[in-house]
């Protein structure tokens, strides 16, 4: 008699439905387009995934980080997962499969090498970061946080509706770092019934709190009023939150992000570069180096804020009382009138032997916030600066990525 055929075994790579924060990091990084999503989930495709891991370290909650060893007939379909509240638990392997040493079983990351270097930034953060604590609170243990300020900060008389927004936490524990972010469930149900899903806010304040020993913190929320096409559309959890007035509630999780974090070690130097809401994190990390301005331990801050026009940037009036010494502004301003449209990019051009002096110095972190679109700009500019001095831009890529030392996060 024949002995039964072993049964193909698969460790099947699937997202935590609870934790994920539908941010399209995961999507965005997959480089053989095996993640998807609809409304309710984002998902792998057990047909296409091949265990490369390029999704993983960039996860800012982990939710990617999960894996079922499943018989590969029965492995969860695509339709399946994106119907799933909850991940479903280990099941039992047949004894065919089960019965199959350890060591047999084909990890998904024994199948492909991970790319090396398949995202623009690091996956890392710096060295010296400081441990961030992540998902302390989730979608099923939210906490409350209390609205204690909420103000514009562009100009009233143009289109960009930018708020600067304080939570308090009270008495419960929300510890932070510069560069982390946090989750904003709106109140209300979707078109399809269910809760809404949270969104994503970086924090514009720094770990010790926005103001300096409370429990609080600050985030830089655009009104959503049309979506990237121009045509109107109305930002569910946008709108919610720049319409909030003091002393109403919020529900937040988080917080979120292990990599986009500033280094702390002394005379550490950063290159800032954003545009709009982008700004949020980088006023994060020059608070945090402002709070400490006396100490001598600051290295040198460099700034490329790319906005509309002047009173369309958001914190434009606190952000010109900084000394000169302490941060170097270059701002570049797209529709200003009598002025030629300028780009994050042209500055970093115009600006290159400072950005190359920098970039030359292992003490250096580079971080670009904001639109999409740019982070193909900058790098480009990055490189020319670098090959004009003579740099070769692939090496130096490569160890900015893998020192943690270059971060991008764009929507
Ligand atoms: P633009 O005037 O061409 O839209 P927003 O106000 O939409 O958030 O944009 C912030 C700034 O980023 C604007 O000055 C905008 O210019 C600029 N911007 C748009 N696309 C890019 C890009 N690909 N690279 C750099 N900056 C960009």
């Amino acid at each position: 008699m024949n002995a039964p055929l072993p049964a193909e075994v698969l460790k099947q790579h699937l997202i935590d439905p609870e934790i994920c924060i539908r941010c399209n990091t995961c999507e965005e990084t997959c480089p053989i387009k095996a993640i998807t999503h609809d409304s309710n989930n984002y998902v792998v495709d057990p047909d296409i995934c091949n265990g490369c891991m390029a999704c993983v370290p960039p996860c800012p909650t982990g939710a990617i980080d999960n894996w079922r060893l499943m018989v590969r007939a029965e492995a969860y379909g695509v339709q399946e997962q994106l119907g799933w509240e909850e991940l479903p638990g280990e099941k039992a392997l047949p004894e065919t499969a089960a019965a199959l040493p350890a060591d047999d079983v084909p990890a998904a990351t024994d199948l492909a090498a991970p790319a090396p270097f398949s995202a623009p930034g690091a996956t890392v953060p710096p060295w010296s970061a400081a441990h961030p604590y992540v998902n302390l609170y989730t979608h099923k243990t939210p906490m409350t946080a209390t609205v204690v300020g909420n103000y514009r900060v562009t100009g009233v008389d143009t289109e960009s509706d930018i708020h600067h927004i304080v939570l308090d936490f009270g008495e419960l524990p929300f510890p932070v770092l510069e560069g982390q972010s946090i989750g904003i469930l709106p109140p209300g149900l979707d078109a399809q019934g269910r809760p809404h899903h949270a969104r994503q806010y970086s924090l514009a304040s720094p770990r010790d709190g926005e103001r300096a020993g409370y429990n609080n913190l600050s985030l830089t929320v655009k009104r959503v009023t049309e979506d990237h096409a121009g045509a109107a559309a109305h930002g569910v959890c946008s709108n919610y939150l720049c319409d909030l007035a003091k002393n109403d509630k919020v529900q937040v999780i988080g917080p979120f992000g292990h990599t986009f974090l500033m280094p702390n070690h002394p005379r550490a130097n950063l290159i800032m570069i954003c545009t709009g809401t982008g700004s949020a994190p980088m006023r994060a990390m020059t608070e945090r180096y402002r709070r400490r301005i006396d100490t001598g331990e600051n290295g040198r801050l460099l700034l490329f804020f790319g906005a509309r026009t002047e009173r369309e940037l958001p914190y434009f009036g606190p952000l010109m009382k900084l000394p000169r010494d302490f941060i170097d502004i270059n701002l570049a301003l797209s529709r200003e009138t009598g002025q030629p449209k300028r780009y994050v990019q042209d500055l970093i051009r115009e600006r290159a032997a400072s950005v190359r002096e920098l970039l030359a110095d292992c003490n250096t972190c580079i971080y670009v916030c904001g639109l999409k679109g740019m982070e193909v700009g900058v790098l480009d500019a990055l490189r020319d600066v670098t090959v004009q001095g003579g740099q070769d831009w692939s090496i130096l890529h490569d160890a900015l990525r893998r020192e943690g030392r270059l971060h991008f996060e764009t929507y």
